[in-house]
């Protein structure tokens, strides 16, 4: 007799969409389905290819040191490493009322932050879905879009709500656009290069500050855009503002990225900053960009280099396009589509709902890996449910397995950038605390864990003194605190211009 497959239930979806399982028994042998013995061995050669040993993964922290330096030194680097005009650390002191937007890989989100010193805040939020249309449509219209949900909100939250807004007298602003943009001041920023699949045209190159502020201007939303910020230096000051033990940031989400604090001296290419005073200042790596164009460091498996080539960017965001959220389970599917095409799989079914790119929800790989049935009734689910398609248990036991050979690879990426940024400031004897945020960092089940097994297998023993926590929202409470930090620098004299 075969094994029953019977069970039902329901799970939410990080997209908030709701799965539910209902299974009847399927006779097993009522298609051609692959053996435990075939599947077993493909996994074998899966975990070969998916694998970092120790040894590579230290080969890659010492490229990725050398990276990061030169990116200090020298303008228009691969990695860009980008000054942020942030000022060393938040005193834990800044107060007052400060508005952020944040435009995100998959929300626009806007905030109302009370910061009230001693470390403590209140914070009201509103959050939109962004379309796939409005990623590529004109850049212009995105701000637009941005301008007129901040417009509603301030009337909705301020306005209506009896706040007061003097005349002449606009709320300052933190604008946190998570992309690349190289900053000649805080409140201004080239974007570089669209990452996570937008594409808007006219944008690129040009000042994504202004073009906010053109649009501001349009729908008379009564706020002065202070600082535009990238969502990770807005996780480490939100993070040390309330953990002052935070010394670097780091988000997995949809993309990928690092800040850390970095002596002004060391910012080679800065040159000099005029008169003023400070000691510091807030670096945005932009390590998803680490070994762009040429790779020549980072492992590639067949499917990294298909994601890679049939994105909107070839070639760019090589670190980020194997470990973010936006591009894992595209990576198992083009795996489980391989499997596909050399009949190993589904034998006599429909794929082509499986056949899709980017049908494979990276938030899959999370409900596979924690499925706790031993028949695996979650798996059973997202087959039948999204594509259609019946499996078998030893089929099943292959998909977690892999999900799993996916997302350890990711984590250990992971660990590399971080041991790259604790190598370069030698925060390994002391120890450090890193602020990590984003959905894969948040959701996806053992993902911290094995980042720090990836430190101790860098570092040994003395890895286990770098540790994640998951950090403030940086976005928006770190955001406003930029905002208060900007204003109090400038209210003291120290390099108002910039
Ligand atoms: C962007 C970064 C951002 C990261 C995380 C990347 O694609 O280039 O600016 O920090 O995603 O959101």
């Amino acid at each position: 007799m075969p094994s029953s497959r019977r069970g039902s239930g329901s799970v939410v979806l990080p997209s908030g969409q709701t799965l539910a399982y209902h299974t009847r028994t399927q006779d097993e042998e009522d298609l051609p389905h692959a053996n435990k013995k075939t599947m077993a061995d493909h996994l074998r050669k899966y975990d070969s290819l998916f694998t970092l040993t120790p040894q590579r993964m230290r080969m890659i922290v010492e490229a990725f040191r050398d990276t990061l330096e030169t990116g200090l030194q020298k303008k228009c680097q691969i990695v860009p490493m980008i000054p942020t005009f942030v000022f060393g650390w938040p005193t834990g002191e800044e107060k007052g009322d400060f508005l952020a937007v944040d435009l995100g890989g998959t929300n626009l989100r806007v905030c109302l932050v009370t910061l009230q010193g001693e470390g403590k805040f209140e914070l009201t939020q509103s959050k939109y879905r962004l379309t796939e249309e409005q990623k590529q449509e004109e850049g212009q219209k995105l701000f637009d879009f941005c301008a007129e949900c901040l417009g509603n909100f301030v009337k909705s939250n301020i306005v209506s709500a009896g706040g007061k807004i003097e005349e002449g007298k606009n709320i300052p602003l933190g604008f946190t656009f998570s992309y690349p943009c190289s900053q000649e001041r805080i409140d201004h920023g080239e974007l570089i290069r669209w990452t996570k699949g937008f594409g808007a045209p006219n944008t690129e190159g040009h000042d994504v500050a202004a073009m906010f502020r053109e649009a501001l201007v349009k729908y008379e939303v009564p706020v002065t855009l202070e600082a535009l910020i990238n969502d990770t230096t807005g996780t480490l000051i939100a993070s040390h503002y309330v953990n002052p033990s935070t010394k670097i940031a780091v988000i997995f989400g949809t993309g990928c990225n690092a800040a850390y604090m970095e002596k002004l001296p060391a910012i080679e290419k800065l040159g000099n900053l005029g008169e003023g005073s400070a000691d510091e200042m807030a670096i945005n790596c932009e390590w998803g960009a680490f070994d762009s164009f040429e790779h020549e460091h980072l492992p590639r498996t067949t499917y990294d280099i298909i994601v890679d080539e049939t994105s909107n960017k070839p070639g760019e965001q090589s670190f980020e396009k194997l470990i973010s959220g936006r591009y894992l389970g595209e990576i198992l599917r083009l795996v489980i589509c391989e499997l596909i095409d050399e009949g190993v799989l589904f034998l006599g079914q429909n794929t082509y709902k499986i056949e899709i790119p980017y049908v494979f929800d990276t938030a899959f790989l999370s409900l596979m890996e924690s499925d706790p049935t031993d028949e695996l009734l979650m798996i059973i689910g997202i087959f039948t449910h999204f594509f259609a398609l019946e499996t078998t248990l030893a089929e099943r036991q292959f998909f977690k397995a892999l999900a799993k050979l996916v997302g350890r690879r990711a984590a250990r990426l992971s660990a590399c950038g971080i041991a790259a940024i604790v190598n370069k400031m030698g925060y390994l004897e002391d120890g450090c605390s890193v602020g990590a945020d984003g959905s894969l960092y948040n959701k996806y089940p053992g993902f911290a864990d094995r980042v720090h097994e990836g430190l101790v297998d860098i570092f040994g023993l003395k890895g286990k003194n770098i540790v994640t926590h998951h950090a403030e929202d940086g976005s928006g409470v770190g955001s406003a605190i930029i905002a208060a930090m900007t204003k109090n620098r400038k209210e003291a004299g120290i390099f108002v211009n910039v």
